[in-house]
């Protein structure tokens, strides 16, 4: 049996009949074929079986775009040989001339807030590939600590990537469509958690010429353009957040589980605590229920905000990579949906890193308050 989830529908990057290879050290591997192929044999996915982490606490969290310029002009000095282009007016930015590993700590509270802002920012020509694991790891520490993914690999002493690993076999491409007809799967990551994932770092190490492209929904966008009787109606609602099903699908795989699954309650609507903007907080892999509606009627309101925001095309953008290439999006203030769309068993190697940010409020007054929501989980048994 696979270690890995070869049909866990909730990520993409766990669809692997290529991870069948051991480390010198007992942990699991991609295949020799695959990892024979690998340009960036450092950056592997491994799984230990005997990796355990503790559930995660409540964690206070400044963000660092509170300590940015309004003008950004750490990030962006007024004539510096770099360009800024708008992917949609909506969301999205796309930068060259700026390496991220050169900036100082001024400069990343802008990039923090850059980020809060656009949503999604793409940096080409960076460095950080050739670094090693740890010069992506020691650039996101700046902005908070980083999340230890439960069931996903990463290379060994880095648990802080979540490696994405597509391996050159036509089972792993097959295994996308066994029970699929499309591999859209709209969701922000790790939403289960309490403490939200927020901004997040993707690079690409391997990829084709094209292919893998990264969709990317404004959910900003989308809270603003419901009508006020629908803001009124959907104000002091929850979701009911789950990370159970991800986890016994990737353990009924042969996966390997780090740690416990967890269910957390978010408010439906959520506010930004660098832009003040409110946003919608769901997406339908990790989002289970409004918690104070009856279940018929929460699939049915569910049901109308899922369709509002995936398929509403003019609000998303499409990234396409290219290697060098990073992005780094806001995990709360967007959703995102991988695309497999290639036509014949290629390798496809990336890493993600995800800062942790704030607990997710309905209201500003409630940020950093440990005992937001008590009676929720006090009345749903959590
Ligand atoms: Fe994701």
């Amino acid at each position: 049996m696979s270690p890995v989830a070869d049909a866990d529908k909730y990520d993409a990057s766990q669809f692997q009949s290529s991870h069948v290879g051991k480390t010198t050290s007992g942990s699991f591997t991609v295949s020799d074929y695959n990892k024979s192929l690998a340009l960036y044999p450092e950056y592997l996915p491994t799984w230990n079986p005997n990796q355990k982490f503790p559930s995660y606490t409540f964690q206070e969290y400044h963000d660092r775009g509170l300590l940015a310029d309004p003008q950004l002009s750490n990030l962006f000095p007024p004539g510096g040989d770099y360009n800024i282009r708008r992917i949609s007016p909506k969301l999205g930015s796309e930068i060259t001339g700026i390496q991220l590993s050169q900036l100082d700590s001024a400069a990343k509270n802008d990039l923090a807030k850059f980020v809060a802002e656009r949503g999604v920012v793409v940096f080409k020509n960076q460095d950080f590939n050739n670094g090693g694991p740890q010069k992506a790891v020691e650039f996101c520490k700046y902005f908070g600590s980083l999340y230890k993914h439960p069931t996903s690999g990463s290379p060994e002493g880095f648990p802080e990537l979540h490696v994405c690993f597509l391996g050159a076999d036509q089972d792993a491409l097959d295994n996308v469509f066994k029970d699929r007809t499309n591999s859209v799967s709209w969701h922000s990551d790790c939403s289960y958690a309490l403490n939200g994932l927020q901004l997040t770092l993707f690079s690409c190490l391997q990829l084709a010429d094209s292919g893998g492209d990264t969709l990317f929904a404004n959910s900003v966008e989308a809270y603003e353009r419901l009508s006020p009787a629908m803001k009124e109606r959907l104000e002091g609602l929850h979701v009911l957040h789950s990370s159970l099903e991800q986890a016994n699908n990737n353990k009924q795989a042969g996966g390997i589980t780090r740690r416990a699954p967890e269910a957390n309650i978010h408010p439906l609507v959520r506010i930004n605590p660098v832009t003040e903007k409110k946003h919608l907080y769901l997406n339908k892999e990790f989002g289970r229920r409004i918690v104070e509606l009856k279940e018929d009627e929460s699939d049915y309101l569910l049901s109308f905000l899922f369709d509002h925001i995936e398929k509403s095309s003019d609000l998303q953008i499409r990234v396409r990579w290219e290697e060098n290439t990073v992005v780094l999006w806001n995990n709360s203030t967007t959703i995102h949906s991988p695309c497999v769309d290639f036509d014949e068993p290629i390798i496809r190697h990336a890493y993600r890193i995800s800062v942790m940010g704030e607990r997710p409020v309905g209201d500003l007054k409630y940020l950093n308050d440990v005992n937001y929501l008590q009676e929720k989980y006090t009345e749903l048994g959590i």
